[in-house]
């Protein structure tokens, strides 16, 4: 199957990328490289033995669209594009609904102009918002708290009442707990721009030394030790799951939900004592107040993705560490310009 994967330079794109060549896939990549770099698509080829297709653009830019669907007979599509930075959302709140709102109609609407009709989009468990209880099962009741979380939230709207509209369309949402790790080869890996937002490439850019201490968010929470606790997965298990979602869902009409995640909650300084053990190096903390936004816990139930998907994740923290650690030791500076 010849698939369009936007945004595929990207963190979990370029992963999943990888794992559709092994698994027999042709992807073909669109990115405006505005997180990314052209040199991770060296990266791919050096890994899986395959470069694919790259076309830079814009998925808000139909002509783009239009022209790739009509020259590279696409069946199908997996929709990563986005902005994911919710500080930022919080600033600049027209940008992420005009990249991943109206990004994701543009594309929707250019599918529809040329008749594929499968589509997988990357949505979040931040639609869950501050769960009433976890495990967190799909029917849990969805809300948002930030433009970011938001732009999810009104894309799943917005693609559920499309679905409705045109019952022959497969669409897939897959709303990914927290991705972490990399790929073992320590070739690819997570390369945030600036001081990083989430823990674990904080985690990692203390232990390189890139930056002094980690800063904990508070640890008066009611979990096991007071610091958040969070349903981290491997990114190639989480890469495995659109695979098996394509696999599964591809040619089946219907808008299909599942949650990515592992089913185990770990605390953020279970997760500073994975990585000094993966490491070998010591990440200096200090405590400071709690993020505003931030919930207590959360982790997935994942068992309706492994009943109807026959996926589940089979990495452990052990790996996601040890992946991610081997990814900073060989790129202290990330992915070259
Ligand atoms: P990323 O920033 O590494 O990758 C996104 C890619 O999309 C980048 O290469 C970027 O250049 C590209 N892009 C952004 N806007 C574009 C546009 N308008 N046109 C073309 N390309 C564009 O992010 P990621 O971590 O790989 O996340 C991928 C998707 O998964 C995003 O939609 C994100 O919201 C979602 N998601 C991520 C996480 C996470 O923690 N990483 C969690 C839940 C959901
Ligand atoms: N944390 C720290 N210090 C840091 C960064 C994070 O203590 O420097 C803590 C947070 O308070 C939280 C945990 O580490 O308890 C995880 O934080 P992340 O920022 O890594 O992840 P979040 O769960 O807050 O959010 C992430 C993505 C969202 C996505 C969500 C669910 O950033 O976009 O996972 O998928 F919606």
């Amino acid at each position: 199957m010849r698939i369009l994967v936007t945004g595929g330079l990207g963190y979990i794109g370029s992963h999943t990328c990888i794992q559709m060549i092994e698994a027999g896939y042709h992807p073909i990549i669109l990115d405006n490289l505005c997180n990314s770099k052209s040199s991770v698509l060296d990266r791919i080829k050096e890994v899986s033995g395959h470069r694919p297709l790259f076309i830079e653009g814009d998925v808000r830019d139909k002509r783009v669209l239009v022209d790739i669907f009509q020259q590279q007979n696409i069946d199908a599509v997996i929709h990563f594009a986005g902005l994911k930075a919710v500080g930022e959302s919080v600033e600049l709140p027209l940008r992420y609904y005009d990249n991943n709102v109206n990004g994701t109609l543009v594309l929707v609407s250019a599918m529809q102009e040329v008749g594929v009709k499968t589509l997988v989009f990357s949505s979040s468990a931040t639609v869950y918002g501050d769960p009433a209880s976890v495990p967190i099962t799909e029917d849990f009741p969805t809300s948002a708290t930030n433009p970011y979380g938001r732009s999810k939230l009104m894309v799943e709207e917005c693609l559920t009442d499309f679905q409705k509209a045109n019952p022959e369309w497969s669409i897939t949402l897959l709303r990914y707990f927290n991705p972490v790790g990399s790929h073992p080869s320590g070739r690819l890996g997570e390369d945030p721009l600036g001081i990083p937002n989430n823990l674990m490439p904080f985690v990692s850019q203390v232990a390189i030394g890139r930056r002094e201490f980690l800063s904990v968010f508070g640890d008066d929470y009611e979990t096991k030790d007071g610091t958040g606790v969070r349903d981290y997965i491997h990114v190639l298990d989480l890469s495995d799951g659109h695979i098996a979602a394509l696999k599964h869902l591809g040619k089946k009409s219907g808008l299909h939900t599942y949650n990515l995640g592992t089913g185990n909650g770990y605390s953020v300084l279970e997760m500073v004592n994975a990585f000094e053990q993966a490491s070998g190096r010591e990440v200096p903390y200090k405590i400071v107040e709690r993020r505003s936004g931030d919930i207590a816990e959360c982790w997935a139930d994942p068992s309706k993705a492994e009943k109807d998907l026959d996926w589940k994740a089979t990495r452990n923290l052990q790996s996601m560490t040890a992946d991610s650690w081997r990814w900073q030791s060989n790129n202290p500076d990330g992915y070259p310009d």
